[in-house]
């Protein structure tokens, strides 16, 4: 039989019109313009303001245009699987809620909730659905609306994240294209340095619990740093000679967007010029699940066929890793 491999055949993405940028949090918390941009690289974040919207909503926008230009109707849709920690609710799952607002009414599907991995750990499910030969298309997403989990009135935090995402189409491939090796990870000892207090099973929601502030984002950044800086290095070189590239045979890298500082630290230890490492951090902060589909939907215009992409995040949990795609398709 002839070996399937899951090609990224399409790229859609989304943020929200509202930008918060650097000098209106100087007017929130104790920051600067200048302490934000050169401690993480980040200029402006765009967060969804809308009465009545929620994420599924920023997946609709992201994957409809997508479908439309790819050609595809929803009811085509075999799987949905949407990496986020911010779904619309705690249950039903957000792709759910996705399949429901785009009919695609033959789909099945199920959220994965690895924060800041949460794209690549649903990419890495999603090609393993298609190399199966049981699904031909399925829907991977990556999105997060943080502005409803972020403190404004804590600078550890606010100053970082933004709300978006973006999705990808995976189609069955027959000459290698698309997914083609992954390095997954995860260390739930690392959990109390990143997370949300309460609203699960362990702290439920009560009025206390609110008026502590634990249904927001707790960070203690510099441990976070440390762990990332070396973790989301050693994967990106381990896929690199595992799989035999040398830094030329890399085309880019499309790093998860959480501080320009790990970014380089990554791109350098892979021996990685400034040109093939892609950074959009500046326009939307850390979009935790979004980053990845939104980068790649930022610099689609740039991959050519045959391209060799190395995604790679950090995030909370710990929850780490890369993969290695081989891109299907030249700029349409
Ligand atoms: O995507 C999920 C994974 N998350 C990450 O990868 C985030 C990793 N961590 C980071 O990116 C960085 O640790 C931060 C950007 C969160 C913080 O940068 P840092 O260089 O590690 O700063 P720090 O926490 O060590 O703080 C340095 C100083 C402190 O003041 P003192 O104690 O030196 O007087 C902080 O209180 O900067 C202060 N500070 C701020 N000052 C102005 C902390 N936040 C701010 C702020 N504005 N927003």
């Amino acid at each position: 039989m002839e070996k399937i491999t899951a090609a990224i055949t399409a790229v859609g993405g989304y943020v929200p019109e509202t930008v918060l940028t650097n000098a209106d949090l100087e007017k929130m918390v104790d920051t600067t313009d200048e302490w934000i941009t050169t401690r993480t690289g980040i200029k402006e974040r765009h967060l969804l303001r809308e009465p009545g919207k929620a994420t599924s909503d920023m997946a609709v926008r992201a994957i409809m245009p997508m479908l439309e230009k790819r050609g595809i109707d929803p009811e085509e849709i075999d799987v949905i699987v949407c990496g986020t920690i911010t779904g619309d609710y705690i249950f039903p799952a957000c792709a759910n809620i996705i399949g429901d607002k785009i009919g695609a009414k033959n789909a099945w599907g199920f959220d994965v909730a690895a924060a800041c991995s949460g794209f690549l750990f649903a990419l890495e499910t999603g090609s393993r659905l298609v190399q199966s030969g049981a699904y031909k298309k399925v829907l991977v997403c990556g999105l997060d609306k943080m502005s409803t989990i972020i403190d404004y009135t804590d600078r550890n935090t606010c100053i970082i994240f933004g709300d978006g995402g973006g999705c990808v189409l995976l189609e069955p491939n027959y000459e290698g294209f698309g997914v083609v090796d992954s390095i997954l990870r995860m260390d739930g000892s690392g959990r109390q340095y990143l997370y949300q207090k309460a609203g699960g099973s362990m702290n439920p929601p009560t009025a206390e619990t609110v008026a502590n502030r634990e249904h927001y984002v707790t960070q203690e950044g510099k441990a976070v740093f440390k762990f990332a800086v070396t973790n989301m290095a050693d994967v990106s070189y381990e896929i690199m000679e595992r799989n035999g590239l040398t830094s030329d045979d890399v085309n880019w890298l499309v790093p998860h967007q959480a501080n320009l500082r790990i970014i380089d630290a990554t791109a350098e230890r892979m021996g990685l010029s400034k040109e093939k490492v892609l950074v959009n951090i500046d326009r939307y902060g850390n979009t935790t699940a979004g980053t990845l589909p939104l980068c790649m939907y930022d610099f689609e215009k740039q991959f050519r066929k045959g391209d060799h992409l190395i995604l790679s995040t950090f995030g909370g949990g710990f929850t780490w890793g890369s993969i290695l795609v081989k891109w299907a398709y030249d700029p349409r």
